[in-house]
């Protein structure tokens, strides 16, 4: 069992990779082989929708860090997308990550897709720092129906508190729920085709 965590805030010591920490160990407390993405950390072109991978078989982007990225997306039994509540949804660099997804299934065909993600589990872990669940409800909402496009197993959000470093990870309501979540991602039960 492999659970990824995606991690697209802009702080690689901020609230959401506390709280992503917390899921990740928690699985590997139930037995997963853990593994985080910290997108800081790659380059990933935004998508220019000009499907020239149907034409050639070839990205344009090809040097980026995508493809690479992705297959450890595709070896994964298990993801979770943790973002930041950014200007009320999804932070920039994980959206631009997940603008990219679109090109496998241009490419290939969404049945094609949909068939490698069809068997994982997907949950979400988020901060903010106003007070809410309404305040993050376009993040979590946009997560939700991407994890269905996939026809993935929803496990559920996280929504922790934000601003000042440490925030989230001194609210125990928040780092009990993230645990559950990456125990859960640890014990699903891919789901078959
Ligand atoms: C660009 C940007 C936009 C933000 N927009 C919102 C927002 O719309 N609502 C909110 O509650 N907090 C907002 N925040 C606050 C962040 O959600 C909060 O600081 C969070 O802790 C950042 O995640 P991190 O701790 O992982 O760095 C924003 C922060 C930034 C930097």
């Amino acid at each position: 069992m492999k659970v990824l965590g995606i991690m697209g805030s802009a702080r690689p010591d901020g609230n959401t990779n506390d709280l992503l920490d917390v899921a990740l160990a928690a699985a590997a407390a139930a037995g997963a082989q853990v593994e985080k993405i910290m997108l800081t950390d790659h380059r990933v072109e935004h998508i220019e929708n000009c499907r020239t991978c149907v034409e050639r078989g070839r990205c344009v982007h090809e040097a980026d860090d995508f493809t690479s990225l992705m297959a450890k997306v595709y070896a994964a039994d298990a993801i979770l997308f943790a973002s930041p509540v950014y200007w009320y949804s999804i932070a920039g660099r994980l959206k631009v990550f997940l603008d990219r997804w679109s090109c496998e299934y241009y490419r290939d065909s969404y049945e094609a897709f949909a068939a490698k993600l069809r068997p994982k589990a997907m949950g979400v872990i988020t901060v903010q720092e106003e007070t809410g669940v309404e305040q993050a409800r376009h993040l979590i909402g946009a997560l939700e129906k991407t994890v269905g496009f996939a026809r993935a197993t929803y496990l559920g959000y996280v929504l922790g508190p934000g601003g000042k470093r440490g925030s989230a990870k001194a609210n125990p309501e928040a780092v009990a729920a993230a645990h559950d979540l990456g125990r859960r991602a640890a014990t699903h039960v891919p789901a078959a085709n």
